[in-house]
């Protein structure tokens, strides 16, 4: 999991550890983490210093990959949540601003498919967490709309690449867990089922795409019909 430490990404991997040896990965160090100590108690957990940031992240992945498969480690899936939420509406865009956007949403993404693409078992399934934002963009977050957007392509472009060994498949998520100061009930009473989600839907939809052989190169949308509402 690339950024599996905080948020959404922690709890999937609580749940994902029940039964799975995880690969984590942060922008962060890890040392003294107690969470992560917990975490791996039994089935196991190996973690990375994944930032992207980084100018070399590139090389760094791939040499932590191949560290890994040196070591006897086999990557059976993988699910890419980094990202973050910046607001940014129109008349805010700077060169600077933009750039970052992009490094963190369409850069690090596309980095992190090509590193991990030749080290994924054959049957793996690869999952991106992409953004109802897809369907219907956020006008004060244009830029980070318009990333996510640009993930689908990679989603349709590596289901195509990486056939028939491996499945690739992207999630577009509404609210599951709200940005701090925001209003739950209000962002509920946006979608058509008025609830927010929650990190068991990603953890069951995630499973699914895991567990279902003729899936690939699909958009699956979790977001109680926001978009349509
Ligand atoms: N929360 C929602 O309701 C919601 C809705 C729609 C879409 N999503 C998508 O779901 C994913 C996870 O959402 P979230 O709310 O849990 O997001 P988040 O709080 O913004 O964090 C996502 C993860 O990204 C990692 N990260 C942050 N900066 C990084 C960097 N420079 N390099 C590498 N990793 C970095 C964080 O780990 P470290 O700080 O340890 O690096 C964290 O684990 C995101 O892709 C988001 O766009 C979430």
């Amino acid at each position: 999991m690339v950024g599996g430490r905080r948020r959404l990404g922690a709890a999937l991997a609580e749940d994902l550890a029940q039964d799975h040896a995880l690969v984590l990965t942060s922008s962060r160090s890890w040392e003294g983490d107690t969470w992560l100590e917990g975490l791996g108690k039994t089935t196991g957990v190996e973690a990375l210093e994944w930032d992207a940031r980084d100018p070399r992240m590139g090389s760094r992945m791939m040499a932590d990959l191949e560290d890994l498969e040196r070591r006897g480690m086999g990557l059976s899936g993988a699910i890419l949540m980094a990202g973050d939420f910046p607001e940014m509406p129109l008349g805010t865009w700077s060169e600077g601003d933009l750039e970052s956007v992009w490094r963190m949403h369409l850069t690090f993404p596309f980095l992190v498919a090509q590193a991990l693409a030749s080290h994924l078992a054959p049957g793996s399934c690869l999952q991106f967490i992409l953004d109802a934002a897809i369907h219907k963009p956020l006008l004060k977050r244009l830029p980070y709309s318009a990333a996510k957007l640009g993930q689908t392509a990679l989603v349709h472009g590596l289901a195509r690449a990486l056939a028939p060994d491996i499945r690739v498949v992207g999630h577009a998520l509404g609210t599951l867990m709200p940005d701090e100061g925001s209003d739950p009930a209000v962002l509920a009473s946006r979608s058509l089922l008025q609830r927010n989600g929650s990190a068991q839907d990603l953890a069951r939809a995630v499973r699914y795409a895991a567990d279902s052989p003729h899936l690939t190169g699909e958009i699956l949308t979790l977001d109680g019909g926001w978009r349509l509402a």
